[in-house]
């Protein structure tokens, strides 16, 4: 079996006197495509943070490649090859989609790059020069992945990519994550497209209340009956798209 990339043990986070992740426990392996997938406010969004060096846990420890890296803070875990998508929006609108590309891998303290393939590779190749506040939502999301992948991480952690993408742009975006993976990357995924999400994962968990409540398949995922239960709701399988 491929090495453990990234592994979360007993992670626990505390907002404003309540607990919203309680004992986390993952582990991805290099070449897997792992959804994290579950209700708005289970929690999601907050393990990312936790797993990329956003905001620390109160309790629990991240490890990167075997090695310790809770205390890292996010550029150190970038120089690491950790990539990140947060869920909101987050280019720089005044700057082209040249200018961000560039911009972000000097924050990062990243090597430069050439922005045209990374563009290129999210469908933006004949957007470079257009200011990031003019691009469509759906473009400036590709933006915001296409700058994570910039120097093509060793982890990708991915919060919601498909979100105000069209279907073409979201099938793109998906390919864009499978071929990542293919070429030994880690990714982990959040996304209420649960289609596209389970079409591009190799496996799904579900959090619940901010523990993992189900570890499966994408098809075992779409079973299984806490998923039924307390995701997806009570549209028929086509009638949700997945
Ligand atoms: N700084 C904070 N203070 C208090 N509560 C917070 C804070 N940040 C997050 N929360 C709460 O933590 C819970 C989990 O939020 P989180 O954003 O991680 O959910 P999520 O699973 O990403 O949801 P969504 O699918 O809507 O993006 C929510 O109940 C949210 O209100
Ligand atoms: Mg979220």
């Amino acid at each position: 079996m491929a090495d453990v990339v990234l592994a979360a043990r007993g992670v626990r986070v505390v907002r404003g006197g309540k607990a919203i992740l309680r004992g986390v426990a993952l582990e991805a392996r290099a070449g897997e495509v792992l959804g994290v997938l579950g209700p708005s406010g289970a929690g999601k969004s907050t393990l990312f943070r936790v797993l990329v060096g956003e905001s620390p846990p109160q309790a629990g420890r991240v490890m990167l490649a075997g090695e310790d890296v809770t205390g890292w803070p996010l550029w150190r875990r970038a120089r690491a090859g950790v990539g990140y998508v947060p869920q909101g929006p987050s280019v720089l609108w005044d700057l082209t989609v040249r200018e961000n590309l560039v911009a972000y891998r000097r924050v990062a303290r990243l090597p430069p790059s050439p922005p045209d393939e990374a563009a290129a590779r999210v469908g933006l190749g004949g957007r470079l020069d257009v200011r990031a506040g003019e691009l469509s939502g759906g473009e400036r999301r590709r933006l915001e992945v296409a700058r994570a992948v910039t120097r093509s991480p060793r982890l990708l952690v991915c919060d919601e990519p498909f979100a105000g993408v069209d279907p073409a742009g979201a099938e793109q975006l998906g390919k864009l994550l499978r071929t990542l993976a293919e070429g030994g990357a880690t990714v982990i995924l959040a996304d209420h497209h649960v289609a596209e999400a389970l079409r591009v994962c190799s496996r799904a968990l579900l959090l619940l209340d901010g523990a993992i409540a189900a570890d499966a398949s994408p098809e075992g995922f779409r079973e299984h009956p806490l998923v039924r239960g307390r995701y997806l709701g009570t549209l028929e399988p086509e009638a949700a798209r997945i």
